[in-house]
């Protein structure tokens, strides 16, 4: 693993020997974790540009080829052929299933949907009009005080079983926190039906009315679930392995990502797309929005624009960006507007030397949320769409950080930049 050798030398005529630690593919990585200990300075690297914070096998990226691979496969070939839990199975556990493994995957994850009927006086406290992804945080942070028979992390079975409720559990709570949204009762899962129809129903249904899930609709919920469902060592996956480091319960690791992810960076970035679009409302106004995306005394953002590894464009983008006429085609067309928008946004983007100059290409974000839309799920859900996804990556990066011999708990170090040693002063001095 560690084939090369770098001599690094520093001041007062110290040097030392770093080891290149060479992956499967990418780019070769300095080993600095003695440093410190050999020449007494840390390394500075705001956003961790250039610094890896642990070994993964599960996802690749080459953000300069525009590149996605789970566990070696490319994203294109998931997202045609693959169900969201043929994929969750092969984050998960390395490899796509057999036949019957992914049968009794499926068979595990469905006969744990259900959550624990007091969970919900925990939706009860909050007021309706709260958004969707607070309730999450708080209602999965509450998981780990139900399901005590699951939380030994040392044990690999226990490990695995609050995997799998966690993967099972989430779309029942992110509906339930619609449902709670809008007055409406909430539907239990039902196990004739797959993942996502699943999610669907528990959704839209109501006890006074059948809900059949549209195949198109679930087709194209299970496509974006595909493409959120992990992203290597993004925020929310950073902050997942870094709670997880202190030993802490997976529910409330999981909590600490759902709370990373619903930044406007990062996940929350599909909810702020749509309210962008909407906000812009006409194309004659698009100049306007992109000349305040380029004034730096001007906070606003290309929402759904720009990736910190992505700088060729996002496959992702790239898929969904196809489904979307797939989707408006063949649905409500109600939205095709703001697809002629966002089409018509990025071409004058992509011609635009500031974007053209800094990479800057539509992503993930950039088009989900007409997709979401146009199935009739809300802005304010959006976000809670790509928790439900990528709670099968956090959950992947967990499992594997807890089996890696490796494994410490993180622990950043810092450039002080405060005051010197001072003497206190008592108050009436002051
Ligand atoms: N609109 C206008 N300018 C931008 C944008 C944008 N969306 N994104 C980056 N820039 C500029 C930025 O001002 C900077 O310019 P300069 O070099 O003149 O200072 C340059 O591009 C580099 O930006 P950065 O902020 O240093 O890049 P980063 O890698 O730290 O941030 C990002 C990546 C995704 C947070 C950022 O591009 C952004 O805020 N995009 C909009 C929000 C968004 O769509 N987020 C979803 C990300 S994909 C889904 C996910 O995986 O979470």
């Amino acid at each position: 693993m560690f084939d090369k050798i770098m001599k690094l030398s520093g001041a007062e005529g110290r040097s030392m020997e770093l080891k290149l630690h060479k992956g499967t593919v990418g780019p070769e990585v300095v080993d600095i974790s003695s440093l410190y200990r050999e020449m007494g300075v840390f390394t500075y690297d705001p956003g961790f540009v250039s610094t890896a914070s642990c070994q993964s096998a599960i996802t690749y990226i080459d953000g300069d080829k525009g590149e996605l691979w789970y566990r070696g496969y490319p994203i294109e070939q998931l997202a045609e052929r693959a169900s969201f839990l043929d994929v969750a199975y092969l984050l998960l556990y390395g490899d796509l299933p057999q036949q019957s493994q992914l049968a009794e995957f499926e068979r595990i994850i469905r006969y744990h949907t259900m959550i624990n009927e007091t969970l919900k006086n925990f939706f009860n406290g909050f007021h309706y009009d709260a958004h969707p992804m607070a309730v999450m945080v708080g209602v999965v942070g509450s998981l780990s005080a139900f399901y005590h028979d699951s939380l030994d992390i040392h044990d690999p079975r226990h490990r695995e079983v609050s995997a799998h409720r966690m993967i099972a559990k989430m779309p029942t709570i992110a509906a339930a926190s619609y449902k709670h949204n809008v007055g409406e009762p909430f539907i239990y899962p039902r196990n004739d039906l797959d993942y996502c129809a699943n999610f669907m129903n528990m959704m839209f249904a109501t006890p006074c009315e059948e809900y059949a899930p549209d195949p198109l609709a679930v087709k194209a919920v299970n496509l974006l679930f595909i493409l959120h469902a992990d992203h290597e060592q993004n925020a929310s996956t950073s902050t997942v392995r870094l709670a997880g480091s202190s030993q802490a319960n997976p529910f409330a690791c999981i909590a600490s990502g759902i709370a990373s992810l619903w930044g406007p960076a990062h996940g929350g970035a599909n909810e702020a797309v749509l309210e962008m679009l909407q906000e812009i409302g006409d194309a004659s106004n698009i100049d306007k929005y992109i000349a305040r995306a380029k004034d730096k005394d001007d906070p606003f953002r290309l929402m759904g624009f720009g990736h910190r590894v992505y700088k060729n464009h996002d496959p992702r983008a790239t898929i969904i960006r196809k489904v979307c006429h797939e989707v408006l085609d063949n649905m409500d067309a109600k939205d095709s507007p703001l697809l002629e928008l966002a089409l018509r946004l990025e071409e004058v983007a992509m011609q635009d030397e500031y974007f053209i100059e800094r990479k800057l290409y539509p992503n993930v974000d950039f088009y989900s949320g007409i997709i979401y839309r146009a199935l009739g799920i809300p802005n304010s859900m959006f976000t809670v769409m790509f928790a439900i996804a990528r709670t099968v990556g956090w959950v992947a990066h967990w499992m594997e950080m807890m089996d890696d011999p490796q494994q410490r708990i993180g622990r950043p170090r810092q450039v002080y930049t405060g005051a010197g040693k001072r003497e206190y002063v008592p108050l009436g001095q002051r």
